[in-house]
């Protein structure tokens, strides 16, 4: 018994120093320098950017709110990798500097998903009670979705051309 607990101070040492490498080496989870707003950029009227800071930012911007648990090994790994995927697929705070015709498939893609309830993921959805949509926040995002890209239509001259004369 006195074994065990002698070695409790050496054991709790190891630990830290185990999970402080960790974390140091798991510092791929900055935010970006440009935590750009993207409500401008995206032509979201206020009550859309608060669903979308609500249940997607996290994954889909640079402004995301890393949790506690996000911090510690093995666990900041897998939720790093998460954000970043989300984020490569489209980063709503870098969001004017993709093509127009990009933003098109990225807003039809966001219809589609929210459409099927495929996001925000299920995982992030019991971890984060407060990111469920209700029908009615889907519905705003959903609207926002093709607004902007009806928006982006006129915007484009090669398929402004190719819709000419049809009334939009
Ligand atoms: C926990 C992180 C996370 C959150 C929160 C999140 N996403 Fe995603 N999202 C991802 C990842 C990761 C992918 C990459 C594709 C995949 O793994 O399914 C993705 C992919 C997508 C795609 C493309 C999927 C496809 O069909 O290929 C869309 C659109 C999307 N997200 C929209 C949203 C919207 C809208 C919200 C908020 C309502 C949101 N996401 C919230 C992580 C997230």
């Amino acid at each position: 018994m006195a074994n065990v607990y002698g070695r409790l101070p050496f054991v709790s040492a190891l630990l830290f120093v185990v999970v402080s490498t960790l974390m140091l080496l798991s510092r791929k989870q900055a935010n970006h320098a440009a935590v750009a707003p993207f409500e401008g950029q995206a032509g979201m009227s206020a009550p859309v950017a608060k669903v979308f800071e609500r249940a997607c930012k996290d994954c889909h911007s640079n402004r995301t709110a890393w949790p506690w648990y996000s911090k510690i090994p093995p666990l900041s790994l897998a939720i790093a990798a998460d954000v970043n995927r989300g984020r490569s697929f489209f980063n709503l705070s870098e969001w004017s500097g993709y093509s127009l015709g990009r933003r098109r498939g990225f807003l039809l893609a966001i219809e589609t998903d929210l459409k099927r309830d495929k996001m925000p993921p299920r995982t992030y959805r019991w971890m984060h009670r407060k990111s469920s949509l209700t029908e009615q926040d889907r519905a705003l995002l959903v609207n926002w979705a093709k607004a902007e890209g009806l928006l982006l239509r006129g915007k484009t001259p090669s398929l402004a051309k190719s819709n000419a004369g049809v009334p939009r």
